[in-house]
């Protein structure tokens, strides 16, 4: 047995399928290529809820029903709010949806759907002692989401943010999604799976990543030497954040995908309603892209036993700081896009009615049983 359960099947799924040697994402039998950029995110929780639920409506109605469910939650949620704001924002987003019901149903579904979506801009405004900007329910969700944040969401911004929400919706049994199975299989609501899910994608090896990511381009910024700062780094038994993948052997299909997304932003010469105008955009990703190929090449040479390549975080961090995001909200907002995916394999794990229980191989000192 592996320490990691690497390379174990433990769950048969209709879902996504992640080729870590090809470097191919298939969600429910469209390649990723087919979807980022050209499906949007409603559209997506659409496909991956299909045959989970009963009377799923099609993909507008769908879309109204999560803006109505945004609506919902903030109603619900925003009077308690100002409790959760000395959390950390993660923390802070993950105490608000345990106040969710724990139901079973599409409504229940759509719920924690809308939440990180609304949450997340909604704490960060109380944060930075603002009042929070309450959901437009027949806006886009990924433009609802930086309305609620900077009070205006250009179409660009909000295209790309939609492009990452469906990039990182669901990526096969990664540690949250198992966590959320788990919970599932035992029958207990959807909240309680999601928030074990949430959990999991806490942690700086699975969805915490792209906050230090920036924090690693801003001290390489500053040392003025990437191959130098890199390898005083795994010199120190530090790992690069950005970059390995227990699946991928080659570059993750989601970091071309988003860097995709980050050319096309910087081209748009319209004001965008993030902190970044296009100019330092594109000076920004110039900037990663360097660090990345260094990145790359001391990591080849570090550890040649090991194929490192970049994954999705690296250009996850550099599209949601354009997006307006701080970074210790970063992780929020892959939430706010794997929850669908959560969503979904936790009604997949709760329709074979088994539950998960594996068992572990005692280690300890052993009784003596004569005595
Ligand atoms: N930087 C430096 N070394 C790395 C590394 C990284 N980002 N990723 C893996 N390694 C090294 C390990 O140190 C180890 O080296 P060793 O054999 O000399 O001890 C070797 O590669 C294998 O590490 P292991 O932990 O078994 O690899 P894994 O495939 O299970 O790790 C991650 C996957 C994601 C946990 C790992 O790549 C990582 O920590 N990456 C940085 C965090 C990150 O970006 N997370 C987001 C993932 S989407």
């Amino acid at each position: 047995m592996a320490n990691g359960l690497d390379d174990v099947v433990a769950a048969d799924t209709v879902l996504s399928d992640v080729d870590g040697a090809g470097g191919h994402l298939t969600v429910r039998g469209h390649s990723l290529k087919e979807l980022a950029g050209h499906w949007r995110y409603g559209q997506v929780v659409r496909l991956l809820f299909d045959g989970f639920f009963d009377e799923l409506p099609g993909d507008a109605e769908l879309e109204r029903a999560i803006g109505s469910a945004r609506v919902e939650v903030f109603d619900r949620l925003q009077p308690m709010l100002a409790e959760f704001v000395p959390l950390d924002i993660y923390s802070a987003m993950r105490a608000g949806m345990a106040m969710l019901p724990d139901g079973e149903e599409l409504a229940d579904a759509l719920r924690l759907i809308a939440a990180p979506a609304v949450l997340t801009p909604a704490l960060l405004r109380l944060g930075g002692g603002e009042t929070p900007v309450a959901p437009d329910e027949k806006a886009d969700h990924a433009g609802d989401m930086l309305r609620m944040l900077a009070g205006a969401a250009s179409p660009a911004l909000a295209r790309a943010l939609d492009t990452y929400l469906v990039t990182v919706c669901d990526h096969g049994l990664n540690a949250s999604t198992f966590a959320t199975r788990v919970v599932a299989s035992t029958q207990a609501g959807l909240t309680s799976a999601i928030l074990a899910g949430l959990g999991a994608l806490k942690g700086p090896l699975h969805g915490g990543a792209p906050g230090p990511v920036i924090e690693m381009l801003d001290a390489i910024e500053a040392s003025g030497d990437a191959a130098a700062w890199l390898r005083g780094e795994i010199a120190r038994g530090e790992r690069i954040m950005g970059f390995g993948h227990r699946i991928y052997r080659v570059r993750d299909p989601r970091a071309d995908v988003l860097k995709a997304a980050l050319r096309q932003l910087g081209s748009r010469k319209e004001t965008s309603a993030g902190k970044m105008g296009s100019g330092k955009m594109d000076s920004r990703l110039a900037f990663a892209e360097t660090v990345e190929q260094a990145a790359l090449e001391v990591l080849r040479i570090a550890k040649p036993q090991r194929s490192i390549q970049t994954n999705v975080e690296f250009y996850t961090a550099l599209l949601l700081e354009a997006a307006g995001f701080p970074k210790e909200a970063f992780s929020n907002v892959f939430a706010a896009g794997r929850v669908a995916g959560w969503i979904a394999h936790a009604r997949e794990q709760q329709a074979t009615g088994r539950l998960i229980r594996p068992q572990s191989r005692y280690v300890g000192p052993v009784p003596d049983l004569v005595a």
